[in-house]
């Protein structure tokens, strides 16, 4: 059930969170499954109407630092409180846990992932509900990520409270940084670009960069994939067939389904329009090694196929 985002509906999705169910979060970059951390009910709920491994861990959203505080401990308080001024924005901090935090958030680590959403409706509701939610995107395991309200509905059935928050305005995951090592590393590339962090931690964006010891447990295998067998466009590729073409920066090939994808906030969009044609394959260009690109990058990488 999709509904606008109005008082009624926050106070409706607050006693939903209260009670234990699950519903459909809109946030500034996608949208989200959420549940109280304070329910063991609605956490379940999310792994299994996602069907999420166990083993893949939470993120948790909040509408402030001291909420932060209340699940995670930051060892370095340097790099937190210079990362902290992304908030509230598409950044995901992974620090120590607190000891109390359930099992079903952290997955048995010992460390949390946490943010602080820049969408109204997503801080007023946390602002209401008085504490922190967990919500990963609210798709399939391994599917497209939702960026607009009906997509939750496509993802995981009509019956998902889902506020209509509009379509996301990153249109990406949050960018996702360890903190629990010397040196600050990215996880997850996303819609705070690599170039950007480093700069403001005022380290060598190689460093960033450099693969520390842990992943993010959920980022190895097939991910953000659309039904349809995606591809790189090979270089000199004369398209034919019953095949799709996404580009970024050159101009779409006549002849096939074909679409230029203007902005990063329309790339997970144009997969979903792409995936219901019917189509052999996907072929979507590469972009560049830089800013965005690198999310992309990232994304298309992990759901070629
Ligand atoms: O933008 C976002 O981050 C969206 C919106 C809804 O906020 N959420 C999102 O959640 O992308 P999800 O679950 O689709 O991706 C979260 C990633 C997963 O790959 C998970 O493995 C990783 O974060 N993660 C969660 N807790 C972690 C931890 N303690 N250490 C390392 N990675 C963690
Ligand atoms: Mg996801």
């Amino acid at each position: 059930m999709i509904v606008p985002p109005s008082e009624e509906a926050i106070s409706e999705a607050v006693k939903l969170l209260q009670e234990g169910s699950v519903i459909g979060l809109p946030t500034e970059t996608v949208y989200g499954l959420a549940a109280s951390i304070y329910s063991d009910d609605g956490l379940k709920k999310i792994y299994s109407l996602k069907k999420r491994p166990k083993s893949n861990p939470l993120i948790v959203h909040t509408h402030s630092v001291d909420g932060v505080l209340s699940v995670g401990e930051p060892r370095s308080s340097k790099f937190f409180l210079s990362l902290s001024e992304f908030w509230p924005g598409a950044l995901t901090l992974v620090i120590p846990a607190k000891s109390n935090l359930s099992p079903l958030i952290t997955a048995g680590h010992e460390s949390v992932a946490v943010r602080i959403p820049a969408h109204p409706v997503a801080l007023t509701l946390l602002d209401e509900l008085g504490s922190p939610v967990a919500a990963p995107s609210a798709n399939k395991s391994t599917a497209v990520s939702p960026t607009e309200a009906i997509h939750v509905i496509e993802e995981l059935g009509e019956n998902i409270f889902v506020i209509d928050g509009g379509p996301c305005s990153v249109g990406l995951e949050s960018t996702i940084i360890s903190l629990l090592e010397e040196t600050p590393k990215i996880l997850r590339h996303g819609g705070i670009p690599a170039e950007e962090i480093a700069e403001k931690l005022s380290i060598p964006l190689k460093s960033l960069l450099s693969e520390g010891k842990g992943k993010a447990p959920g980022q190895e295998k097939l991910h953000y994939a659309p039904k349809t067998p995606l591809s790189i466009l090979p270089k000199d590729f004369s398209p034919s067939g019953n095949i799709g073409i996404l580009t970024f920066t050159m101009s779409p090939p006549k002849g096939v389904k074909s679409k230029r994808i203007d902005n990063p906030k329309h790339f997970y969009v144009t997969l979903r329009e792409f995936d219901k044609l019917g189509l052999d394959r996907i072929y979507i260009e590469e972009p560049k090694d830089s800013g965005l690109g690198r999310a992309l990058r990232e994304r298309i990488h992990k759901a070629s196929h």
